[in-house]
């Protein structure tokens, strides 16, 4: 079969929601019939990244690493969602400029909104000095300035992000 590849790039802040929005929007794209793959920054940081920390350093050569396997699958047709924090803007446009078809995706909640879901826990850790350069809380967040789409999770509902990101890709 026939299919253009893609690199669907999810970033923001931890407890966001682009891990929800990953896994139903790779669920609705598989039942259509697509070849599509998840690259979701837990598993990634399991498996692939498992020696890094999360300084700039660490996390620019996760975000790197992420986006060159992204590339390697989109070139062969697949649909690519990955999720990840990607918290530096440099990077991302670094990403955009390299790869073919990239679509950056803003999972956009206020911080006040992800630590008050704190569903890991963490920013509660990160509070209590447990956890530290913890996005959003003693590390940055750098937004994306003209994201191609940005899903506003404390106001939308998971499907109405998933459904605007399916009509954005036509
Ligand atoms: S990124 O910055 O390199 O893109 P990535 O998305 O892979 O980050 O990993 C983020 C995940 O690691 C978070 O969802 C959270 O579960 C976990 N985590 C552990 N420590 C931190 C930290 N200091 N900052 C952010 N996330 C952390």
């Amino acid at each position: 079969m026939k299919q253009n590849g893609v690199i669907l790039w999810l970033t923001g802040l931890s407890g966001a929601g682009k891990t929800t929005i990953a896994q139903r929007l790779e669920n609705n794209l598989r039942e259509q019939g697509y070849l599509v793959e998840l690259l979701d920054g837990d598993a990634i940081r399991q498996h692939l990244s498992v020696e890094l920390g999360f300084t700039k350093e660490d996390r620019d050569i996760n975000v790197r690493r992420v986006g060159y396997v992204a590339n390697l699958l989109s070139r062969n047709g697949a649909i690519v969602i990955v999720s990840l924090i990607s918290p530096y803007r440099q990077v991302r446009d670094e990403l955009r400029c390299s790869t073919k078809n990239f679509v950056e995706i803003y999972v956009n909640a206020p911080i006040e909104v992800c630590e008050a879901r704190d569903v890991k826990g963490l920013y509660a850790k990160a509070r209590n000095g447990q956890i530290k350069l913890f996005t959003g809380i003693d590390d940055p967040y750098e937004e994306p300035l003209n994201p191609e789409i940005t899903c506003y999770t404390a106001k939308e509902t998971i499907d109405e992000s998933v459904v605007k990101i399916l009509n954005a890709i036509g």
